[in-house]
């Protein structure tokens, strides 16, 4: 359930009176006005995306069996525990887009460093880290900013990620702006896997990837979400003229993977 509309408001007024969410806040607003849709349309972006979409259960049906039994395990394991965590908590806090692939991409590269944009209760946080303790190895940087339209939104941030986890992992929750500067000069060495699910804008995407993309390893994956909202990873790919990459289609969205996956 969603905060309601009054509180809803001073939610958003209490959080907009502290200076450091003020200046997100101010700049989400601005972009709602100003953004770009890129240099194709949305109903065009639609059809370039349909057009290379290949589906993301294909994809996992074709792993090792091994890995797809052990993704099975992870994901009714991640649903049966959230279920519990998030029936306690009033609100709607989103999320869990693309899991299996996270899982899957997390087992079989092993990555050492690992990005995230876009935390909310922790889905994707708690499918990375669960992927590391298997592995045995990585570190896990996150980046969230408050839900400001529900009270004291800090504690929801990553409610299902389990406390036994939590030591691979660090938790930023400024901003992407503020915390992504901070997270490449904390990681330690070159980020092999990046995976964004935040701010859904072009600008807001474009402004990631100029901050992140010097630090990326050599043969690093990346991975946007929600590629339906805007043409950037259709212009990204374009502009920069990547050669290796795919569009996965999923429980009706797209999701634009970089990088070599097989
Ligand atoms: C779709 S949810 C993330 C879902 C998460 N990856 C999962 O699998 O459960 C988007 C999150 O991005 C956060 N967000 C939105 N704009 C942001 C920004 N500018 N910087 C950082 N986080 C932001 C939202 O507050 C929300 O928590």
């Amino acid at each position: 359930m969603p905060a309601s509309g009054l509180s809803s408001w001073r939610n958003t007024l209490k959080s907009a009176m502290d200076p450091s969410k003020a200046r997100v806040m101010i700049g989400k607003v601005i972009k709602r006005f100003t953004d770009t849709q890129g240099t194709i349309d949305p109903a065009q972006n639609k059809q370039w995306l349909a057009a290379h979409a290949r589906s993301l259960d294909e994809w996992l049906a074709k792993l090792d069996g091994g890995l797809q039994a052990e993704m099975k395990e992870f994901m009714v394991h991640l649903k049966h525990h959230a279920n519990n965590v998030l029936t306690s908590i009033p609100y709607d806090l989103g999320g869990g887009g693309g899991v299996p692939l996270l899982y899957a991409l997390t087992r079989i590269l092993k990555p050492d460093n690992v990005v995230e944009t876009g935390v909310a209760s922790g889905f994707s946080s708690a499918t990375f880290l669960a992927a590391m303790e298997k592995n045995g190895s990585g570190h896990l940087y996150s980046s969230d900013f408050p839900y400001f339209r529900i009270p004291d939104p800090e504690k929801y941030i990553g409610v299902v990620v389990e406390p036994q986890l939590k030591g691979r992992w660090s938790l930023y929750v400024k901003g992407d702006s503020a915390n992504l500067p901070a997270i490449v000069s904390a990681a330690k060495g070159p980020i092999d896997l990046f995976h964004y699910d935040s701010d859904k804008s072009y600008d807001g995407r474009l402004q990631a990837m100029d901050i992140v993309a010097p630090a990326l390893a050599y043969e690093a994956i990346v991975i946007m979400d929600d590629i339906q909202d805007n043409a950037f990873f259709h212009d990204l790919v374009a502009q920069k003229d990547i050669k290796n990459w795919s569009v996965f289609s999923y429980e009706g969205k797209y999701i634009g993977v970089i990088g070599d996956i097989g």
